[in-house]
Parts: structure tokens; C-alpha cells; sequence
């Protein structure tokens, strides 16, 4: 076994965190299983997410769930139904499809993202790039929506729905709503964690693209005629991002630079101060993640590169052994593009209020008429003239009355003379106007940062694996064994397991010596282990080791909770005053 990362996928695979679905029916690309400790390492994961980016900004962010299938209308209004599309190409010999714009990267190692499908087209031919599988000839490059259909119901068209591909689409319909609940007050945010779905054209790269697969997005709406972020000043002030630039990368330059994320902002690098803010919290969060600054960076698509419904996207890049680099998150700058697209769609009123510092002197054209010319000119019919001219707003009648020509107005098949009509411009004080919010959104694939973690979390020493989780996202916490698996220790670590459990996942570790157990918890990532050992039962104390120094302190047995839940949340369980141990651990 050679690379890093078939030892990772091995041992993934080995130890149950994942492994491809429908395994008895020859596997399906794109679909992953999560076992047991995938299970917990992933929530672990977004539990975190959710502390970074929602739970420490609660009064102005907020969660919501929504659905997976949506009526086709809203991937209409959101621009999907027609541009979710990647460039796939078929083998004229043995059928299968492949994206057409990775082949070109992987076989010239150049980027072809942007590319138009007759650009793609050419290069291959050009290249003579075959199937990668059977080397027959490749045919037409052609558009592929990536959105997964469905009916709601029985089958009929008007039920066409498609599933998400983004959870974005449940927040911008919500937005009115959350504002209100909001009290009307920008900026805020609308997270949201989920399932989404991408049929994408031929997945072959494991965990890293799936056709399913959990999404944490947030959508940040503000004003942005009043962009302030003090936030960004506040917990951002000192924070360098690596950049590299769309301007730079045109230029075939490849190396991110380091800027503080204010200065980025001052000189417009960044458009949007929301979006610099989220980065930066995204750079913080990628870093608790295990993954250290000078493995990330945010890499600005260019124009062609970048989404439908983005002035300015930048992608978060870790540093992988396999591919070199692998995008974690992507930060758009959606501006107001959803809002009006489901403004126009649904016609809902998917407007914000802003208050104005000093009144807006508004001027219009608003219509009278004189009600005894009309009763003295239409008589019995005039009660029927009332009701015409009441039904519409004064907006519509100056309308009408200024583009009648001649002597009469018609409105609604009645003609008035124009006589009866008075035309007068007033002005009006206004102390709010109704605006479209600006959007800022960072957006992380779970399952991505699934892999990112378990690449840097893997070590080896001697031979063996350790496996250097983050304590915050460690699957298993603490493991509790007996130095020899004999009464009285074992009945003691029993009973500490129970009393573990009920605080974290934790693990009894069985086997023939302690080195044993001891490598069992650092192959698994287990940040701490309480051992029973010969002094435990008079003493009433045990040993917590630690994972990272493999030193040990000495501890009251009832003191051991808290001694954890001090070490899980990142204090130096060597400074709490317990002895300290440092045992040469046996080579087993
Ligand atoms: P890519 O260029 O790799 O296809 P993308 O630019 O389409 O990704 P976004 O639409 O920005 O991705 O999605 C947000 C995040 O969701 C990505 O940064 C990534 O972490 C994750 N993601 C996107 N596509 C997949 C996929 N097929 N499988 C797993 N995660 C994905
Ligand atoms: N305290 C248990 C051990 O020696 O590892």
C-alpha cells in the first residue's frame, strides 16, 4: 500500500467510519454509507459548524429546515432548472459517460472549467483524448443537468420536482418570514444543515463527490448600502486569509497571498464585507478542524467559472495528498439575485424596509375629479362612474388621464370628458423605502470536511496508527480499561464506563496488555484513557492518559468527569495540579 490516502480510505473502510452503498448489489457510484464512528466524527463535525457559525452569532443567525423536494418553479425561478449543468461526453465504443471538462484536466493537467462545450470539444480532439476506460473514440460534448427529477404525486407534468441541490432555495422563500420574525431588522442570517442532491455525471472519487451528500449554508442578508461588519473588526481584526486572485490566477500565477481580511475589504478584494466576514470565520473553523493556515486558502473563481447567480465566488482550498488541492466550502457573493428572481416568479413581496436618517420628499401626479360634473353629466349612471374610478389607485388613473388623447378618458368602457379631471403634483414625506438585501453565502459540504479531518488527523508511529483527532471532534472521547483484566480492576472500570457513558461516548478497551489497549485508543483517536490499575482500589484514584504526549496524571475517582470535560474543551490537563506519570509504554 503506497499513498497516504489509500491508507486512509483503508483504514476508513477497515474501522467502519464509511464504505460505497449498495455494496450487495455490486456498489452505486456517488452513494456512501456511514458506519458508526462516520456517524459521530460527521456530527461532531457539524455540531461544530453549527457552534462557529450560528450558535456564536444566535441574535442575528438562525436555523431553519426545510425540504429536499421542491415543485420545479422554484429551480425555475433560482436559475437551476436552466444552468445547473455540467459537459459530459459519451464513448462511442463502450457507453459510458464521463465529464467531459475533468477528462481535459486530467489527462493536460489544465484547467477547463469555463470552457464552452465546443472549446471542450476541440481540446479533445485536438488531444485525441480517449475513454479512459476502453480507449474507444469520445463523441459530442453535451449539457447535463444535474438535477435529480421527480413528481410530487402522481405522475403527471404540472408535478414535475426536482430535488435540491442546495439548501439555499429554502431560505430565500423563507426570507420574509424569518425577517419578520427577526423584527424587521438587517442584517441577519438564515443557516441551514441538510441533505442535498447532484447527479453528477460520473462520480469517481469516493467520499469527495457524492451524488447525496450534507450541506451547511448560510444565507447573510444585509443592506448593503450600510455594508458596516463591525464583527469583522471585532473577532477578524488580526486574521490573515491566504487569497489567490482571479486577476492573478489569469495570469498563471498559482500562489495564494496572505492579507489581513480587513485590508482585503478596503481594497476591494473582497466585494462584500459579509462575505470577508464568513471567510474568516470559514479559515477559523477549518483550523479547529485540524487543518493548519498554510494548508487553506480562498482561491476567486473566475467570471466563467462562477455560478449563475454570483458577482463574486471564492472557494475554500485545503491542501490533499491525493489531488493537491480540494475545495471545502465556496463563498458567493449572491447579491440580490434569488430575492428578485422569486420576487418576479412568485410575485411575493420579498422586500426589506429601510429606514432613512432624513425624510424622501417623493413627487407625484395624483388625479381629482369633480363629483357634481359627474352626477350633473352621467345622471343615474354616476353611482356606477364612483364604483369605476374608486376600483383603481390614483397611480392608475393619472396613468389613464395622461395618455387619453382627445376630449374623453375611457376607463373601463365608460368615457369620461376630460373636464371632469384635475391632474396635481404633490409631494410626499417618506421615512422608509423598500429594498432588495444583498446576499453573502459561505457553503460547506460535510462530507468533504469528513475526509479533510481524517487526513489530518492520520499518523503513524512505529507502525502504528494514531489517529490525532481534534478532541472536539474525536467520534469516541474516552476509552476506560483495567491495567490486567482481573477483579477487583474490572469490576472498578465497569463501573466508570457507566458512569462515562452517560457523558460521552466512550469505549471499554479489551486485550492482552495495556500497550495493546492503549495503541487500540490511538488507532481510533480516543483523546483520553482511564485506567484501573493496582492502586486503584485502595487509593480510590485511577490514571488518565493522554493521547497526544502519552503522559498520564493521577486522579480521584470521582474527579475524573471533570478532569475530561476540561481536557475536551482544549485545557492542559497537566496544569490541574494532579501527579504526573511518565510511564515508558511498552513496544507491542
Ligand atoms: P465542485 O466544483 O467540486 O463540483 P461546487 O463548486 O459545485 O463543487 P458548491 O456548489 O460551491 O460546490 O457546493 C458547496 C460545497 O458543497 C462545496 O464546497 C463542497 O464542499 C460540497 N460539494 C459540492 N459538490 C459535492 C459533491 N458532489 N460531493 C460532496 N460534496 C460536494
Ligand atoms: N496507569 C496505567 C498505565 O500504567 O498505563
Amino acid at each position: 500500500m503506497s499513498s497516504k490516502f489509500d491508507k486512509i480510505i483503508d483504514y476508513a473502510v477497515r474501522k467502519g467510519f464509511f464504505w460505497q452503498s449498495y455494496e450487495i448489489y455490486g456498489g452505486q457510484a456517488g452513494f456512501y454509507d456511514l458506519g458508526s464512528l462516520g456517524v459521530l466524527l460527521k456530527s461532531n463535525i457539524i455540531e461544530l459548524w453549527r457552534e462557529f457559525f450560528v450558535k456564536q452569532h444566535q441574535e442575528f443567525v438562525v436555523e431553519i429546515e426545510t425540504p429536499i423536494i421542491a415543485p420545479a418553479i422554484v429551480f425555475k425561478a433560482s436559475g437551476h432548472e436552466e444552468n445547473f449543468t455540467d459537459y459530459a461526453v459519451e464513448c462511442l465504443q463502450c457507453h459510458r459517460t464521463f465529464r467531459a471538462d475533468h477528462l481535459v484536466e486530467e489527462r493536460l493537467g489544465i484547467s477547463a472549467e469555463g470552457l464552452k462545450a465546443e472549446q471542450i470539444e476541440e481540446v479533445i480532439r485536438k488531444n485525441d483524448i480517449r475513454c479512459p476506460v476502453c480507449g474507444g473514440p469520445l463523441g459530442n460534448v453535451y449539457r447535463f443537468l444535474l438535477l435529480f427529477q421527480t413528481y410530487i404525486g402522481p405522475y403527471s407534468p404540472s408535478n414535475l420536482a426536482y430535488l435540491r441541490p442546495e439548501a439555499a432555495q429554502g431560505m430565500f422563500i423563507n426570507f420574509k418570514r424569518v425577517y419578520e420574525l427577526m423584527k424587521r431588522r438587517l442584517p441577519f442570517g438564515i443557516a441551514q444543515i441538510g441533505k442535498v442532491a447532484r447527479n453528477e455525471i460520473s462520480p469517481r472519487q469516493g467520499l469527495i463527490r457524492l451524488r447525496e451528500f450534507t450541506i451547511m449554508e448560510i444565507e447573510f442578508f444585509y443592506d448593503e448600502s450600510n455594508p458596516t461588519c463591525d464583527l469583522l473588526y471585532e473577532n477578524c481584526s488580526d486574521e490573515y486569509i491566504n487569497i489567490l486572485r482571479a486577476e492573478d490566477r489569469a495570469k498563471g500565477i498559482d500562489k495564494p497571498l496572505p492579507i489581513s481580511v480587513s485590508e482585503a475589504v478596503d481594497e476591494k478584494i473582497i466585494l462584500s464585507p459579509w462575505l470577508a466576514y464568513w471567510m474568516c470565520i470559514a479559515k477559523k473553523f477549518v483550523n479547529a478542524l485540524g487543518v493548519p493556515n498554510n494548508k487553506t486558502y480562498f482561491e476567486e473563481k473566475l467570471p466563467s467559472e462562477r455560478a449563475h447567480y454570483s458577482k463574486q465566488t471564492f472557494d475554500q482550498i485545503v491542501i490533499v495528498e491525493r489531488w493537491g488541492k480540494l475545495e471545502v466550502s465556496g463563498h458567493a457573493y449572491r447579491h440580490t439575485y434569488d430575492l428578485e428572481r422569486h420576487i418576479e416568479f412568485s410575485r411575493a413581496d420579498l422586500y426589506a424596509i429601510r429606514q432613512l436618517k432624513a425624510p424622501k420628499i417623493i413627487r407625484r401626479s395624483v388625479v381629482k375629479y369633480d363629483k357634481n360634473a359627474v352626477i350633473s353629466f352621467f345622471g343615474t349612471k354616476a353611482p356606477q362612474v364612483f364604483k369605476v374610478l374608486a376600483s383603481l389607485s390614483s397611480e392608475a388613473l393619472a396613468k389613464i388621464v395622461a395618455e387619453s388623447k382627445g376630449d374623453g378618458v375611457v376607463v373601463e368602457g365608460i368615457e369620461i370628458p376630460k373636464t371632469i379631471f384635475r391632474v396635481e403634483d404633490v409631494e410626499e414625506k417618506v421615512w422608509v423605502e423598500k429594498i432588495i438585501p444583498h446576499v453573502a453565502e459561505p457553503s460547506f459540504g460535510a462530507e468533504r470536511l469528513l475526509y479533510i479531518v481524517l487526513e489530518y488527523a492520520y499518523s503513524e508511529d512505529g507502525g502504528k496508527v494514531i489517529m490525532k483527532f481534534p478532541k472536539r471532534v474525536a467520534p469516541i472521547k474516552v476509552g476506560v480499561t483495567p491495567l490486567v483484566d482481573r477483579e477487583p480492576l474490572e469490576g472498578i472500570a465497569h463501573r466508570l464506563f457507566k458512569e462515562l457513558k452517560r457523558h460521552y461516548y466512550a469505549m471499554y478497551l479489551e486485550g492482552d496488555s495495556i500497550g495493546k489497549k492503549y495503541a487500540q485508543a490511538d488507532e481510533l483517536g480516543i483523546p483520553f484513557v482511564v485506567t484501573v490499575d493496582y492502586e486503584s482500589p485502595s487509593k480510590g484514584d485511577v490514571t488518565i492518559r493522554d493521547r497526544d504526549t502519552k503522559k498520564q496524571i493521577r486522579v480521584p475517582i470521582d474527579g475524573v468527569v471533570k478532569v475530561i470535560d476540561a481536557g475536551l474543551k482544549g485545557v492542559d490537563i497537566f496544569s490541574l495540579g494532579y501527579p504526573i506519570i511518565e510511564r515508558v509504554e511498552d513496544k507491542e
